[in-house]
């Protein structure tokens, strides 16, 4: 799968053909990663300048004021994926909230040394690879309730892929830290997906530099990392947003079949 990659200056100094080359790229390719040559804003700025695209913030327990919330090990926060150091495998976030977040952007302030890659795979192949090979699949995993979710307090019932408009929205999770519960006609689907998501040539696996800003659509890629050390210094800030803003400006989420056929 290809991630494309726009080197600008320093965020703070985009100039309007950086942004709307930032739009372009998330439009086109549902990510982009983002490589600061000059000078390097803050990680706050950088992610409040960067997500003037994408929506206003949504905000957890552990974000600030402005939604933007540590991604690194803390210690005694065991239901946090964000605050731990295991692996987790290719996902979407927020499968078991009422509204999964539209876009995530991740900014880097210090890498592991070892481990603690990001990795990132297209819900657009993996949509296209049903459709041509495994049709039954796709409209099993495209019927309403196809999994239940539960992590905590929080439970929701969900399709792999759920229509919205023109559009397909993507939620897909497995792992340790939360429960779920497949509709029977939909298991063998599931894991198809499961593995094709394991298979190397269905994703990438990079590691963020210091100064670097992944964002990528999250109701149309899916998104991991690698384990790392608990002794690791890796510091990385997260930013949910909603895909909505009050221009009505903000890129458009979610796999477009329209596209995809063209
Ligand atoms: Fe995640």
């Amino acid at each position: 799968m290809e991630k494309p990659t726009l080197r600008v200056g320093s965020v703070s100094r985009m100039s309007p053909e950086d942004h709307a080359r930032l739009r372009e790229q998330v439009e086109a390719h549902g990510c982009v990663h983002l490589i600061q040559t000059g000078e390097q804003d803050s990680p706050v700025d950088t992610l409040r300048a960067l997500s003037v695209h994408f929506g206003d913030p949504v905000f957890h327990n552990l974000s600030d004021e402005y939604g933007i919330h540590p991604i690194r090990y803390i210690p005694g926060y065991p239901e946090y994926a964000n605050a731990n150091v295991e692996e987790l495998g290719l996902h979407t976030d927020g499968s078991f909230e009422k509204t999964p977040p539209a876009f995530m952007l991740i900014h880097c302030e210090a890498a592991s040394g070892e481990g603690g890659d990001s990795t990132l795979a297209s819900g657009d192949r993996l949509y296209n690879h049903l459709k041509a090979a495994h049709p039954d699949y796709l409209a099993a995993l495209s019927a309403p309730g196809a999994f239940t979710i539960w992590r905590d307090d929080r439970m929701a019932e969900r399709s792999v892929f759920t229509q919205m408009g023109k559009r397909i929205r993507l939620a897909y999770r497995s792992g340790y830290d939360v429960r779920i519960d497949i509709r029977e006609d939909a298991v063998e689907a599931f894991h198809h997906v499961r593995d094709w998501l394991l298979q190397p040539e269905n994703f990438v696996r990079f590691k963020l530099q210091p100064g670097e800003t992944l964002i990528f659509d999250n109701m149309r890629m899916l998104h991991g990392r690698t384990a790392f050390s608990r002794d690791s210094n890796r510091s990385l800030y997260g930013l949910w947003c909603n895909g909505v803003s009050g221009d009505g400006n903000a890129v458009s989420c979610g796999i477009d079949p329209g596209r995809l056929a063209a």
